[in-house]
């Protein structure tokens, strides 16, 4: 029975609760538990924690069976201030420009374009008296004067995003404490989460890997200075380089150093497409025995050098002098 499951197996064994891998959502098995460990071993209730990402709440559904499951709930509920997990999401996929899209994953049928609050709120049922969703965009959003214990970043999916919540909810973060995790690190694309992160490395302690996500412990107070600044815009190419790197390890699984070697050529397309093409022929020569086993990081690495060379060819041509200007100064 399931109650045999979630509770009696759970607390003497260690065993997640079935709800955690049923919930709908992008998160794998291993970072949803991940999430639930961080809440029911880790968390003490000195601050809140937020679930920036919250989509179908797979995400939110980990972090609130492990609140529960943690062995001081009662004591943590009786002094908290607001309702401990604070979940955003705007609340909708965008509609493609062409047509729409219908999908049907696990039993739940979403149209993009519309909103998916409903399917939310039905995959949390049960756990509204410790979670507020706050819908809408990010970019709107104040955080707070509340410390922030645990972390969980899923929607930096912008430069301007990753900085939002650089800005917004790092000053939150208690020094020696707070876990952060950032769900895209070890991920093809978006290098801006690298890059903040190679920024902020003296402040943070990398715990570890699980699957595409970093788990870090913030140790020492950030600087107020150290905000104005937005390390991947801002900065020379050759320093956001060096911070993006500091996130790789020989120590990684090969597919994650992949995934930031993939990420580091999308660093390199701020600068311009024959950087990022030279970026990705490395990359082919530095894991051709990896690629050649890996039929999906084949095919993505295929259609990055594709799109840069695309691009750079129509900048050689752009440059080139026009055939009328070689004719007049022939
Ligand atoms: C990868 S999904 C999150 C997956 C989720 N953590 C889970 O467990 O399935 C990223 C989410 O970020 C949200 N998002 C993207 N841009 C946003 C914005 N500007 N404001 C708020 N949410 C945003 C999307 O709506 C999407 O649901």
């Amino acid at each position: 029975m399931e109650v045999t499951r979630d509770r009696v197996l759970e607390a003497q064994f260690h065993v997640v609760p079935a709800r955690v891998d049923a919930a709908y959502g992008m998160l794998s098995e291993r970072e949803r538990h991940l999430l639930f460990n961080l809440t029911e071993s880790h968390y003490r209730g000195d601050g809140a924690i937020v679930d920036a990402g919250s989509f179908f709440g797979s995400s939110t559904v980990a972090l609130a069976e492990g609140l529960r499951a943690n062995p001081r709930f009662r004591t943590i509920m009786k002094k908290a201030v607001a309702k401990p997990i604070v979940s955003y999401d705007i609340g909708f996929l965008p509609a493609p420009l062409s047509g729409s899209v219908t999908k049907e994953t696990g039993g739940t049928v979403y149209t993009w374009g519309e909103s998916f609050v409903p399917i939310l709120e039905r995959n949390i049922v049960g756990h509204e008296d410790i979670v507020e969703l706050k819908i809408g965009d990010f970019l709107n959003e104040k955080w707070p004067a509340r410390p922030i214990e645990i972390c969980f970043i899923d929607l930096a999916k912008t430069n301007d995003l990753n900085v939002h919540t650089f800005r917004q909810l790092f000053p939150a973060f208690i020094p020696g404490q707070t876990l952060l995790v950032q769900q895209d690190f070890f991920f093809d694309r978006l290098p801006w989460i690298k890059v903040l992160m190679g920024y902020l490395s003296d402040h943070f302690e990398w715990l570890g890997q699980v699957g595409p996500s970093a788990l870090y412990r913030y140790t020492t107070p950030i600087n107020p200075e150290k905000y104005s600044i937005d390390p991947f815009t801002e900065l020379p190419i050759e320093e956001r380089v060096v911070l993006h790197k500091q996130g790789d390890n020989e120590l990684l699984p090969v597919r994650r150093r992949f995934a930031l070697a993939m990420s580091l050529c999308y660093l390199y397309e701020t600068v311009g497409p024959e950087e990022a093409l030279r970026a990705a022929r490395e990359v082919k020569s530095d894991f051709t025995d990896y690629v050649a086993t890996d039929h999906s990081a084949a095919r993505r690495l295929q259609r990055a050098i594709e799109q840069f060379d695309r691009l750079a060819k129509r900048g050689r041509l752009k440059g080139a002098p026009t055939s009328a200007a070689i004719s007049v100064s022939g």
